[in-house]
């Protein structure tokens, strides 16, 4: 047989692949060796049915815990050859990854890879400070390198129009009650290693905020501190809609999100306007772009936080008999 991954290779992996982020922090993942290669699989009972009824959201988290695989593994010196949806008829399987030539890994890799146990979702007001153009430079490339496009809203009027889409994107999925029970079911006041720890979930929104948030946690909000008056949003998007250009995306939300860790940045996710077909569709022609919307993100600087629990990784792992 070819070279081949070993069950250590592949728990060491996986400690930084949960590290992804995931809708309600759900961690619909599973991984599993198999002739040697490692493979991704959604974990479809962790799927949300009302918020994610199409499956979209597995794959997005499924893709960022992929690129997250791909990372610790090229640092370890043990780099994958990813294919996606390697077998038609097992829908399930998202990636397989078979070693590749062993080489030392990039300084990208590295600075990368260090940065996934400091990504959190930062809910809170960010400072004002504008992100500098360098920093709004990696972003895009990051996205670009993993074959997607992240489009910055520059000025107020396109944020603006941003906004009225998020705003009624949110008010549509707050009239459904089996959307915001699973909110709930979601949401963590005790020490879990699942769900979004209410500490985590952003500060009460007020009337006067200008995008919606999801609504976990509702802490206190310090009086007079209110949201960054000019966020710096971004709209991340993959070239077609498949499953497949979905796990592709995730991979570059996870490239995203670990290029702002890296250059001292916050982000939070905001995906109400993904989640509503009308709502993605006015997003996709107001920016004028080929492809389709897959994530939006605010980007600043922010207070320091500290990462959600995760499950163990032997929960996650399907191992051999006897293994
Ligand atoms: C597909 C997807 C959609 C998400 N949508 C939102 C959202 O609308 N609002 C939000 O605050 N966080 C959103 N998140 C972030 C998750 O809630 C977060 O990743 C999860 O709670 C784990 O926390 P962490 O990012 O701090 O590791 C989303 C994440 C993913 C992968």
């Amino acid at each position: 047989m070819d070279a081949a991954y070993t069950i250590e290779q592949l728990r060491d992996a996986v400690t930084d692949a949960v590290r992804a982020p995931s809708l309600h922090n759900t961690q619909p993942w599973r991984f599993r060796l198999r002739d040697g290669g490692i493979e991704v699989l959604v974990d479809a009972s962790r799927r949300l049915p009302a918020t994610d009824p199409s499956g979209w959201g597995v794959r997005i988290a499924c893709g960022a815990a992929l690129f997250n695989l791909r990372l610790a593994l090229a640092v370890a010196g043990t780099p994958a050859r990813v294919r996606l949806r390697p077998y038609p008829a097992e829908p399930d399987v998202v990636a397989r990854l078979v070693p590749d030539l062993p080489r030392r890994p990039t300084p990208t890799e590295q600075s990368l890879h260090a940065a996934i146990p400091r990504r959190f979702s930062n809910r809170a007001p960010f400072w004002p400070d504008p992100v500098p153009a360098d920093a709004r430079w990696r972003l895009a490339e990051a996205a670009r390198a993993e074959l997607c496009w992240l489009e910055l809203l520059i000025g107020v009027s396109a944020v603006n129009a941003f906004a009225e889409i998020a705003r009624s994107a949110h008010r549509v999925l707050e009239r459904d009650p089996a959307y915001r029970a699973e909110r709930t079911d979601w949401v963590r006041t005790e020490p879990a290693l699942d769900g979004v720890p209410a500490a985590a979930g952003g500060p009460q929104s007020e009337p006067q905020d200008l995008l919606p948030s999801r609504g976990f946690g509702g802490l206190d909000r310090a009086p007079g501190r209110d949201f960054e008056p000019e966020p710096l949003v971004a709209v991340l998007g993959s070239a077609g809609n498949t499953a497949v250009d979905q796990v592709v995306a995730g991979q570059a939300l996870q490239r995203v999100l670990l290029t702002a860790t890296d250059s001292g940045l916050s982000a939070s996710m905001l995906s109400q306007p993904i989640e509503v077909p009308g709502a993605r569709e006015q997003l996709r022609l107001s920016l004028g772009r080929f492809g389709t919307p897959q994530m939006v993100l605010r980007i600043g600087y922010g207070q320091p936080g500290s990462p959600t629990p995760r499950r163990d990784v032997d929960e996650v792992l399907e191992l051999p008999v006897g293994q």
